[in-house]
């Protein structure tokens, strides 16, 4: 079949051929540890699944409002107030079919072919494909090795054809979260050189440590040349209701809603309430699972810098280890595919991550307790087992 010769420009997932590997082995009555997981492996507390029964028993069962529910765009712009202290007025907000979608309509409202895109990596690869799907060009900038944001790097990768920075904060895959000095670099440079930021703030319940995240909207001088990025999925365990946001200025905003109108249309109402109740209902259903992370987050860095050659920073948030292996393994997914086969553990290649990600490898902690020191030990034995380079 003659497809599009855009296609060609969308790889495949870069974990999606682990996982292949790991349910076919489950198949075959093998099992597996999965600390590959993207997603919480709590369920969605059960006040936001009751507001959601009741959005639909009410007969919430139409399209809504392309930008979302009035209600849910109010609470969005009153919970970045409270992060931010950022006045937020509702349409600037715009509701979408989870986070990635949002990050899909910002890419094709802001770029031209040819808009360079500058990407601090190792990153979540979805942001590299996207933009490249769009027509853009990526400029991925190496993190510092303690996974905080190089701003040498980031300033060296800027041009006249700079359009984009996205930043990550807390980040998927290394845990690092950027500093209020770091991201003020940031600010400064797209003011001086007119460039927008994109800020995926996705993880920013999730942090540890007494590290807090800072937002984008924290900075008078962003609000105009700034998008930000945020869902559902991972502070409330609702990875699957599809939910997401965006808060931008208006123009953007309202051009992001053209696309939804002529592609998801809306997100799905009774996801839309059950969001709506995620927000304005109590938190300490987040705080809880939160402890939860940051106990097995102590234990995991714990066990993998037992290993010797191992160098694993303290991830800062999110719910991911990075560990440079690179004193033991070149070549990353043959590593993992090794790892899998040979001990039933999965995680992911680090080498999905794009520049700086070879040589390390992305441990999920949203997995049991046991599963991960189960999963650490064989690690380590594997990693034993192999000559250091
Ligand atoms: C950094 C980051 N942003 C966004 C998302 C996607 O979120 P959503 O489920 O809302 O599309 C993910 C999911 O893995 C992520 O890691």
């Amino acid at each position: 079949m003659k497809l599009a010769s855009r296609m060609s420009i969308l790889p495949p997932s870069g974990t999606i051929g682990m996982l292949e590997t790991a349910r076919r082995m489950e198949k075959e009555g093998k099992t597996v540890i999965h600390l590959e997981v993207g997603e919480p492996d709590f369920d969605t507390p059960s006040h936001i699944k009751v507001a959601a029964v009741k959005a639909l028993e009410e007969g919430m069962v139409k399209y809504t409002e392309s930008k979302g529910i009035p209600e849910l765009r109010s609470a969005i712009a009153s919970r970045v107030k409270e992060k931010s202290g950022c006045e937020v007025d509702v349409e600037e907000v715009i509701v979408t079919p989870g986070a990635k979608h949002a990050i899909f309509c910002a890419a094709l409202a802001l770029l031209e072919p040819g808009d360079e895109v500058i990407i601090p990596s190792p990153a979540w690869p979805t942001y590299k494909d996207i933009v490249q799907f769009a027509g853009g060009v990526t400029r991925e900038v190496p993190l510092s090795r303690d996974y905080s944001l190089d701003e040498e790097a980031v300033k060296e990768a800027v041009s006249g054809k700079t359009r984009l920075v996205i930043l990550n904060s807390p980040n998927n895959p290394t845990g690092g979260v950027i500093s209020k000095d770091e991201m003020r670099t940031v600010v400064d440079l797209a003011v001086d050189h007119g460039f927008y930021i994109m800020s995926d703030e996705i993880y920013d319940d999730l942090t540890y440590d007494g590290f807090k995240q800072t937002s984008i909207l924290s900075f008078d001088e962003a609000r105009d040349i700034s998008v930000l990025i945020h869902g559902f999925s991972k502070s409330y365990a609702m990875t699957g209701w599809r939910v997401g946001y965006a808060v931008a200025p208006r123009e953007l905003v309202n051009a992001m809603s053209k696309i939804q109108q002529n592609t998801t249309t809306c997100a799905a109402s009774f996801a839309q309430k059950a969001a709506l109740a995620a927000l304005i209902e109590p938190q300490d259903c987040v705080e809880k699972m939160r402890r939860e992370y940051d106990r097995r987050r102590r234990a995991l860095v714990k066990a993998l810098n037992e290993i010797d050659g191992i160098y694993c920073p303290t991830p800062k948030g999110a719910f991911y280890v990075f560990p440079d292996i690179s004193a033991y393994v070149k070549d990353s997914v043959a590593f993992a595919d090794k790892l899998l086969k040979e001990k039933g553990v999965c995680v992911t290649p680090g080498k999905a991550f794009g520049l700086g990600g070879e040589g390390h490898m992305r441990i999920s902690y949203s997995a049991s307790m046991e599963n991960i020191l189960e999963g650490a030990k064989r690690i380590h034995e594997f990693l034993l087992s192999m000559k250091r380079r």
